[in-house]
Formats: structure tokens, C-alpha cells, sequence
């Protein structure tokens, strides 16, 4: 999977982009909705590690945001598979992480449109969902900015949070493939 827009590449990861990425994972405010909220180098390295192989196994799936401009790695967006945490058996998942120096520019829409264009250009899947925690307000209005749709009864507890833990309670948002459905 690889897609280029006005001002980004998503790209598959290469190992110039670990320190970066790792870099990004590592600030406290950037992951202030995490949890667990840093990750070491090993950690960060972890997640790069399972989007390959993603991206090896399935064709599509986490990948690496680099700005034309400059070649810098700004972060990751793409497509995951929801972990049991998250009911109701959806397919597939939209998600992002940017560096702090990175917000607030239209990056993560920009980025989010592409690998929307990509499921419905290129997969048999008609709906994708995103989730976040329920305090996360830069990222619901980023799903609210392409178009995903919040579904009050989807909220759910994410179980991989401690209870009474802030960050516990998600909300759920939707966008279906656009038109006629593709079995109509
Ligand atoms: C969420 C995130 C990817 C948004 O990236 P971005 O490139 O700044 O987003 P965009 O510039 O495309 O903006 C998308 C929308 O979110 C809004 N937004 C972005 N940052 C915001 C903030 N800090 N507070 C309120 N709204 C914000 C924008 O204003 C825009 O909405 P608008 O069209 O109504 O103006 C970025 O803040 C980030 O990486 N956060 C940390 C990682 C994270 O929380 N990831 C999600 C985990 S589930």
C-alpha cells in the first residue's frame, strides 16, 4: 500500500524512519491518550515491526507519513484490524499519530482521505471505523473532519485500560463506502 497526496507520501516503514517515529512515541503530550502512554525504542520498533508484517500479510495497513517538502517522517496513518477490545466485529480500523510539530495543518486529514480512497478503490470493505478515547478531541473532530459518523451506542469501555482509568471510555465513529453499495 502506498499513497501520495498534494503534500504527503504513506508509504510502507524503512528503517530510516524508526528514530523518528520512536521520537514521536516518546512525547508525553503526543501520546497523552495512549495508554500505556510512552513507548521505549523497543516499543516503538514493536509497532513498526507488526505494520510490516501487516503490510506483507494483507497488501495494506499502518504506514509511515513522510511530507514531500522535506522528506521528514511526520508519523503514522492507516488501516488496522480493531483488537477485541472493540465490539461489534468491525473490519477495519483508521488511525494516526503525528509529531507535535506536525498538528493542526491538515496533515492527518490529508492523510486519513488517501487511505480512505485506497478501501474503496482497492478492498471488498465497506465500512471503517475509528475509536479513541472519549476525552481525545483532536482526533474525534479529525474523524468528524473526513466524514466518519459518531455512534452513541457503539461507546464502549476499552478493556485494555484500567478501570476508573480517564482514558477507559471510547466512543466509536463510521463512514460507509459512498453511493450504491458495492453488493447492491
Ligand atoms: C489527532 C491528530 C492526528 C490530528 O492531526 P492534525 O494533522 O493536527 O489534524 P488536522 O489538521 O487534519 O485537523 C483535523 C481536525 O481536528 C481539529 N484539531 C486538530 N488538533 C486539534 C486540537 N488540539 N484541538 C481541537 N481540535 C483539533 C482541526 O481543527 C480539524 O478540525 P476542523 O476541520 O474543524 O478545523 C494529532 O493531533 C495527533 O497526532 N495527536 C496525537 C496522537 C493521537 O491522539 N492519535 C489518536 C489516537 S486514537
Amino acid at each position: 500500500m502506498r499513497k501520495e497526496t498534494p503534500r504527503l507520501i504513506l508509504r510502507p516503514w524503512e528503517t530510516r524512519d524508526r528514530a523518528p517515529f520512536a521520537a514521536i512515541n516518546a512525547d508525553p503530550e503526543t501520546r497523552q491518550y495512549f495508554y500505556p502512554r510512552l513507548l521505549t525504542k523497543a516499543g516503538s520498533d514493536a509497532v513498526v515491526d507488526a505494520a510490516i508484517v501487516d503490510l506483507a500479510d494483507d497488501g495494506f495497513g499502518f504506514l509511515a507519513v513522510e511530507r514531500k517538502a522535506d522528506g521528514a517522517l511526520i508519523g503514522g496513518a492507516g488501516l488496522s484490524c480493531p483488537g477485541p477490545e472493540v465490539p461489534g466485529g468491525y473490519e477495519l480500523e483508521l488511525g494516526w499519530i503525528l509529531g507535535r510539530p506536525y498538528w493542526r495543518q491538515g496533515y492527518a486529514t490529508e492523510a486519513s482521505l488517501a487511505c480512505l480512497d485506497f478501501v474503496w478503490d482497492e478492498l471488498e470493505i465497506d465500512t471503517v471505523i475509528g475509536y479513541t478515547s472519549t476525552i481525545n478531541a483532536p482526533s474525534r473532530r479529525t474523524m468528524e473532519r473526513i466524514g466518519m459518523t459518531y455512534v452513541p451506542a457503539a461507546d464502549f469501555e476499552d478493556t485494555t485500560v484500567p478501570a476508573g482509568h480517564v482514558l477507559r471510555p471510547h466512543v466509536l465513529y463510521r463512514i460507509e463506502r459512498a453511493g450504491r453499495a458495492r453488493h447492491a
